[in-house]
């Protein structure tokens, strides 16, 4: 089915990186024109490991938002092994803290205050088993002798599965999932796992970043894998359901940081990411699940409600121009490029393109 037009309810964005100070301002406004709510990535430097800490954090984001718009972030605490489970209570029972963040010390940017030993915050885990709190983990293994291709699938079998196991109650969010094993792992286990997928997944493989030359704009971590995983992906978030959703993992780095003889992991998205999706979907003749993807499993599984406000998106004739970059002090930040021109645009949707019983985009030839 071919449309032009349809209407589906605000997307949130279940893990994103905002940075702080200059870099916040420069990219804030990119969130949230797109997104109600997103997840935020705690690894600053130094990173948001207390109750303090995110409510400062929180207020320099709320802080920075362009005049007019409304976001909320939704924050989460850096896992460490020194983590008390005070801040883990009442950042629960505040609301203010949404899930806990497990970075294996060393697997990607600023992940040094990340686990060593994966024993000692075991107490940690099962009171967020307990209140229901989720963690959200970056599912790579960091041993040398474990190739970066196979870091992923790794982790699922040495860390994961052996702490769910554990723990059956604990919720957790498998984040940026990039191989076909971990979305069937995800996909067979119960309700208590679910996964983010990030846009530049579901569009580039490894050819992106290695082949014609190093291509550090498409680096990121976990790395892009084989094409036979990139269309897992694509079958697991257009497929609806409900344990895929949403993450962008969009992580601005300065271009000088990403060109560089040890360039940082991270691509840009906010930017273009739903006018990448919805391209994405049509392709997989799968727009009438964009609305699940984007809007609709990610506050099902954080037990939040769903936004209010609707959004539509518009098929234009021409291919919408967007920055290939933006400036943050004396610096470029490199916007994904997706290769391939963008047709899709969204803006918020009027009332006769809303109707309030219901939740299924509305597509109209
Ligand atoms: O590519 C990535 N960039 N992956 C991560 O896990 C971290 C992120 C960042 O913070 O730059
Ligand atoms: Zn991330």
């Amino acid at each position: 089915m071919s449309v032009s037009q349809f209407t589906i309810r605000q997307p949130d964005d279940w893990h994103l990186h905002l940075r702080d100070h200059d870099m916040l301002r420069a990219v804030i406004g990119h969130s949230s024109a797109n997104f109600a709510r997103a997840i935020i990535m705690p690894n600053l430097v130094p990173p948001v490991v207390n109750i303090d800490q995110a409510e400062a954090y929180r207020r320099r984001i709320l802080d920075s938002l362009p005049r007019g718009h409304q976001f909320e972030p939704l924050m989460t605490l850096y896992l460490t092994e020194e983590t008390k489970i005070e801040d883990v209570d009442t950042g629960a029972r505040t609301g203010l803290i949404k899930a806990l963040k497990l970075y294996p010390a060393g697997a990607t940017t600023n992940s040094d205050s990340g686990v060593r030993n994966f024993d000692k915050v075991m107490p940690v885990l099962e009171q967020m088993a307990d209140i229901g709190l989720p963690l959200l983990v970056h599912g790579e293994v960091t041993s040398h002798e474990v190739d970066i291709f196979d870091r992923e699938v790794v982790f699922i079998e040495r860390v994961l599965d052996p702490i769910r196991k554990k723990i059956p109650s604990l919720r957790v969010v498998m984040e940026h999932v990039t191989t076909s094993n971990a979305v069937d792992y995800v996909s067979s286990e119960g309700g208590n796992i679910a996964a983010t997928i990030t846009t530049h997944h579901l569009i580039i493989n490894r050819n992106a970043y290695l082949v014609g030359g190093i291509k550090p704009h498409f680096y990121c971590l976990p790395v892009a894998k084989r094409e036979e995983h990139r269309l897992a992906l694509r079958t697991a978030a257009t497929s609806g359901n409900p344990k895929f959703f949403l993450g962008t993992d969009s992580a601005p780095h300065p271009d000088s940081a990403k060109i560089s003889e040890c360039g940082c992991a991270g691509i840009y998205t906010s930017i273009n990411t739903l006018n990448c999706l919805a391209h994405v979907f049509e392709e997989d003749d799968a727009l009438d699940q964009l609305e699940a993807f984007a809007s609709l499993n990610g506050p099902a599984f954080y037990g939040l409600p769903v936004n209010q406000n609707w959004v539509t998106f518009k098929k234009s004739q021409e291919p919408i121009a967007f920055p290939k970059q933006f400036s943050v002090q004396n610096e470029h930040v490199t916007v994904f490029d997706p290769g391939f021109p963008l047709y899709w645009q969204h803006e918020p949707a009027n009332e006769s393109e809303i109707s309030s019983d219901d939740a299924v985009p509305r597509m109209r030839q």
